[in-house]
């Protein structure tokens, strides 16, 4: 897939697309002379970084053809990226679409678009085309880059225009995209996933792990650092298997200590960590970097074996016990965060105790908690042993319970210290405050100035607050910042 004839191809599309942004450039300015106004735009992003990331490049896009972002859906175009990994997901969306309908009655030349994870879907994509014949352009994951060609296609079409493709075809790069935040970023080193953990539908809708060279990955995030970025995220639904499909196989370790070099980058992060692929050379390369923040989420899912097992996860409750073991002996000061699944079919209370012993034992800084959710399609979906509704809330209750003291528990033991905070933004509730997350993740709010927003500073954290902080700007602590 990564042969320099594929690399030729992807630029020649991405010139392709370039072409087509003129060609929507032009229809965007003829209408707004018309209407005499610039057209507006508004992206609604469901789900996972991942998708956030890809909406960045959408905006991109919308932007470069003319379009002003909108605040809300009140706008010329609403586009939403969709998740579809649990079901409430799905029902988010169509539960919104009854609303744009509303909208797009009042102004009948507005454009509604749908993309993400639940277009992969057959079944979604038959019931857009049968209930909301008013959405104007469907399409996928593996097509984002297709947009102003779709746009263009849209603008002159009279129905609805779908283009789904069932795989990738090349890696397109080089849109522009249109950073959130000035000062952090995310870069994708890999796309799919082959994992097929029984309950996923993933792996369906995102396809086949691929993962991007090394060398395009240290391009784009030296770029970014030369544009400001001072915090990378490094992405994809499976980092450490990162590197596997390359024709030149290598590692996620080898790759993280490549980024670590990038003078200038301050801050490294990354997601998803599957627990069974985890190496003792990745927690070398973390250990042994300042600028790696020390975070891991490194998913769970369920502490009993057992379930472990049918959830094809391909580690038992001892494997990622040892793990974080070894994590915490080289990493002290790490903060493991984690996802769990409550109700997956089949669990008993016994299995339910085991998660959770996991959860006690290895002491989680947070966790997102799920109720299983059946996606058609997975494995699991036709397993007859559902968990009842009741039996699923009350132990989901506990866990969260359980999750939430032992996070609160961790969090006090940074309180009274100085810590570096990188400053996001002004606090949405309070102006007079300003938000911005530690090395390990923690948010912390304190009294500044905007002015600080992108800078590293150091911050007393007076009080802890269960999972964030209330702090005041510390007098620099004597080191770099
Ligand atoms: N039901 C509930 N949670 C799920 N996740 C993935 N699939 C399902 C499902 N069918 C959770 C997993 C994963 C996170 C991103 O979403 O915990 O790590
Ligand atoms: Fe889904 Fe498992 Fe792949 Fe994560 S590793 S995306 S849970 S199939």
């Amino acid at each position: 897939m990564n042969s320099t004839g594929d690399r030729m191809s992807a630029s020649a599309e991405t010139k392709r697309q370039y072409e087509f942004m003129q060609k929507a450039r032009a229809l965007v300015s003829k209408r707004s002379d018309a209407i005499g106004r610039r057209l507006t735009f508004f992206i609604r992003t469901f789900g996972c970084q991942m998708n956030f990331l890809d909406s960045e490049k959408l905006t991109g896009i919308l932007k470069e053809i003319g379009y002003e972002e909108a605040k809300n859906e009140q706008a010329d175009l609403v586009l939403y990226n969709t998740c579809t990994v649990r079901e409430n997901a799905n029902n988010k969306v169509y539960g919104r679409l009854g609303t744009l309908k509303e909208i797009k009655h009042k102004n009948p030349k507005m454009k509604i678009v749908l993309c993400g994870c639940m277009m992969q879907e057959p079944t979604v994509v038959d019931t857009i085309q049968n209930t909301y014949p008013f959405v104007d352009l469907v399409f996928g994951t593996h097509n984002i880059y297709k947009l102003p060609e779709l746009f263009v296609t849209m603008w002159e079409a009279d129905g609805q225009i779908i283009d789904i493709w069932d795989s990738y075809r090349d890696i397109v790069e080089d849109l522009p995209a249109q950073r959130k935040y000035k000062f952090k970023s995310g870069v994708n080193i890999m796309y799919g996933c082959n994992n097929f953990c029984t309950y996923c539908i993933v792996p369906y809708v995102r396809g086949r792990e691929r993962s991007r060279e090394p060398k395009d990955i240290l391009r784009e995030a030296e770029r970014l650092v030369d544009d400001g970025v001072v915090e990378i995220m490094l992405l994809g639904q499976n980092v450490n298997s990162y590197g596997k499909t390359l024709e030149t196989k290598t590692s996620f370790a080898k790759l993280l200590a490549e980024v670590a070099k990038i003078d200038g980058l301050q801050r490294i992060r990354f997601m998803t960590s599957h627990p069974k692929d985890l190496s003792d050379e990745l927690i070398e390369v973390m250990a042994s970097s300042d600028k790696i923040c020390k975070h891991l989420h490194l998913p769970l899912q369920s502490g009993s074996s057992h379930l472990l097992e049918r959830m094809n996860r391909r580690y038992t409750k001892e494997d990622y016990l040892a793990l974080t073991d070894r994590i915490k002996a080289a990493m002290p000061e790490i903060a493991l965060t984690t996802d769990i699944i409550v109700g997956f079919p089949g669990e008993t209370e016994k299995d339910f105790d085991e998660t959770l012993s996991v959860v006690e034992k290895v002491g989680f800084d947070s966790a997102f908690t799920f109720i299983y959710s059946k996606r058609t399609g997975t494995p699991a979906a036709q397993w007859t042993t559902q968990v009842p509704e009741d039996v699923v809330q009350r132990r989901f209750d506990r866990l969260l319970a359980t999750v939430q003291n032992i996070g609160a528990k961790k969090a006090e033991k940074y309180a009274k210290t100085v810590q570096k905070v990188l400053v996001e933004q002004v606090n949405k509730q309070d102006k007079h405050l300003l938000t911005g997350r530690m090395d390990n993740n923690s948010v912390v709010h304190f009294p500044g100035d905007a002015s600080l927003i992108g800078q590293i500073v150091p911050v007393e954290l007076a009080e802890c607050r269960g999972f964030y902080y209330m702090g005041r700007l510390a007098e620099d602590n004597g080191e770099d910042s």
